[in-house]
C-alpha cells in the first residue's frame, strides 16, 4: 500500500529598504527586499517547512538556528537542499508542491516561470509537480499596507 504524508509550511518577513527581494532563490527587482537573519527567502523557507513538517521532523529553526551566525546571509538553497536529502534518507518521493506568497506590490506573475523552474532543480523535480501562486492582501493588515510579505507551501509525499 502506498504511504503518503502531508506537510504545511508558513514564514513571514519584515518588508526592509536596502534589502534584496529573493523568493524561489529569485531575485526580483524591487526598491525594497525582505529584512531576516538569512536571506529571508520567505518562500523556499515555507517550502523548506512543509517537507520538514511531512516528516515530523521538527521546524526551519531547529535545523538551522537564527542565532548562529553560520547561517547569516545564507542562501536558502541550503535549507531547502537540506530538507529534501531528508526526503531521499526517509525513503520518501515528493508528490507534488504548491504554494502561495502574498505581496501587495510588486506584481510577480512575470517571475512565476523562473520561481517554478527553480524550485523544480532544487528539488529534483518536473514543471508540473510545482506550483507557485501569488495574492496581494487587498491593501489591508500588515501585508497589505507593504509592511511584510508571507509565503504559504503544502507539499506531498509518498513511498
Ligand atoms: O490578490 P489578487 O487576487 O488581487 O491578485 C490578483 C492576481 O494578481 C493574482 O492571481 C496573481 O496572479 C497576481 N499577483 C501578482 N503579484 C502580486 C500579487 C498578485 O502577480 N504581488
Ligand atoms: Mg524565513
Amino acid at each position: 500500500m502506498t504511504a503518503i504524508r502531508t506537510g504545511l509550511g508558513w514564514d513571514n518577513h519584515r518588508i526592509a529598504d536596502g534589502r534584496p527581494l529573493i523568493l524561489g532563490g529569485i531575485t526580483v527587482p524591487c526598491e525594497f527586499g525582505l529584512d531576516g537573519h538569512s536571506d529571508a527567502d520567505i518562500l523556499l523557507h515555507a517550502l523548506t517547512d512543509a517537507l520538514l513538517g511531512a516528516l515530523a521532523l521538527g521546524d526551519i529553526g531547529m535545523h538551522f538556528p537564527d542565532t548562529d551566525p553560520q547561517w547569516k546571509g545564507a542562501s536558502s538553497d541550503r535549507f531547502i537542499a537540506h530538507a529534501a536529502g531528508l526526503v531521499k534518507e526517509g525513503g520518501w518521493t515528493i508528490a507534488n508542491v504548491d504554494s502561495t506568497v502574498i505581496l501587495q506590490r510588486p506584481k510577480l506573475k512575470d517571475f512565476r516561470e523562473p520561481i517554478r523552474a527553480n524550485i523544480a532543480r532544487l528539488l529534483g523535480l518536473e514543471l508540473d509537480q510545482v506550483s507557485v501562486k501569488f495574492k496581494t492582501a487587498e491593501k489591508v493588515g500588515p501585508v497589505g499596507e507593504g509592511q511584510s510579505a508571507e509565503a504559504q507551501a503544502v507539499v506531498t509525499l509518498f513511498q
